[in-house]
């Protein structure tokens, strides 16, 4: 047995052998990603080995890191089912989708137990890989169907909607702090959802009741970014103010205009087109380009022109890609 360094391990992002503990335990398999779970896992033993290979480790390496590699993934059924389908049309590549939906799922979770700090450097963690795979991607991508990733709505909505308003700001020639805190303000602008506790169904199938309830979320959201977290005013406003409207006809405060944050303006657009395109709303949409219809139908009534106009003309408005299509 050869002893393998945690900070070896923390440096990777795939376990390229099979690791053990001082007993001999085997604690992780080759290929697994290193989640921020894992390597808690891992920096919880004092000595860590792995075993001596007469194969050459890099072609091991190279053997796992392929499997995991856009055009040779195979399927993985425990991943899928954990977080969620892959998006197979697009550019951002497999191992990244499964590390943004499952970091962002155990960022909620240490959240949820309390682990308030902790959960905050995983989530600018998370800011940090979109916007540097977004600058990476740009480029290339034409549709937003080749943005959007896959799983359960309160898992990757927070995602969608921060990838889209990080390729939204770029558009809007926002500067690098401003990007980094739209997409803080993306990232957690329904946070106050973790104060209903169950399941959030669709508004328009809500109690009196539950609805008063749902409609205090971006107060709460509010409170915990500037309270719990510590995050500035721009970001905890786009939680408070992300489903106000232009017209004045929004909520919680009905306030109109300039009045709602340059921010909360973007992250609006982002926010609603992400809820259409997405089997957790009940409108009869079946593809983008009737998304960014519905976009533009809702118009300035509700949205702010600049960000909605400059939305739908970011990528084709000819995409036609079914929501379907995109889980083959
Ligand atoms: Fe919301």
């Amino acid at each position: 047995m050869i002893i393998v360094s945690s900070e070896e391990i923390i440096s990777q992002k795939i376990l390229p052998y099979d690791l053990y503990d001082e007993k001999g335990t085997k604690i992780l398999d080759a290929g697994e990603i290193l989640t921020p779970g894992k390597i808690l896992l891992v920096r919880n033993h004092e000595v860590l080995y792995r075993k001596e290979e007469k194969n050459d480790n890099k072609k091991e390496e190279a053997k796992i890191i392929k499997k995991y590699s856009k055009n040779n993934y195979i399927e993985n059924q425990e991943e899928i089912k954990k977080y969620g389908p892959l998006n197979k049309k697009s550019k951002i590549d497999f191992q990244t989708q499964i590390e943004l939906k499952s970091n962002y799922i155990n960022a909620m979770s240490v959240f949820n137990q309390s682990d308030v700090m902790r959960a905050k450097s995983m989530i600018l963690e998370i800011r940090d890989k979109i916007i540097k795979d977004s600058q990476l991607i740009r480029k290339n991508v034409q549709f937003f169907s080749e943005l959007k990733l896959l799983g359960e709505h309160k898992n990757i909505h927070p995602l969608n909607t921060a990838i889209f308003s990080v390729f939204l700001a770029n558009k809007l020639e926002y500067n690098e702090v401003q990007i980094m805190e739209i997409a803080l303000g993306a990232l957690l602008h329904d946070i106050g959802k973790i104060e209903l506790h169950g399941e959030v169904s669709d508004i328009s199938k809500m109690t009196k009741d539950e609805e008063i309830a749902y409609r205090k979320h971006p107060l709460a959201g509010h409170r915990l970014i500037k309270t719990e977290l510590k995050l500035s005013e721009n970001i905890a406003r786009v939680a408070l103010q992300h489903h106000e409207k232009m017209d004045g006809t929004g909520w919680p405060y009905g306030i109109s205009s300039t009045m709602i944050s340059e921010y909360a303006q973007i992250i609006a657009v982002c926010n609603h087109f992400d809820n259409m395109t997405s089997s957790a709303t009940n409108l009869e949409i079946s593809n983008f380009r009737e998304a960014l219809r519905a976009l533009l139908k809702a118009g300035s009534k509700t949205f702010s022109p600049k960000p909605l106009y400059a939305f739908v003309h970011m990528l084709s408005y000819g995409d036609t890609t079914s929501f379907e299509e995109l889980k083959f």
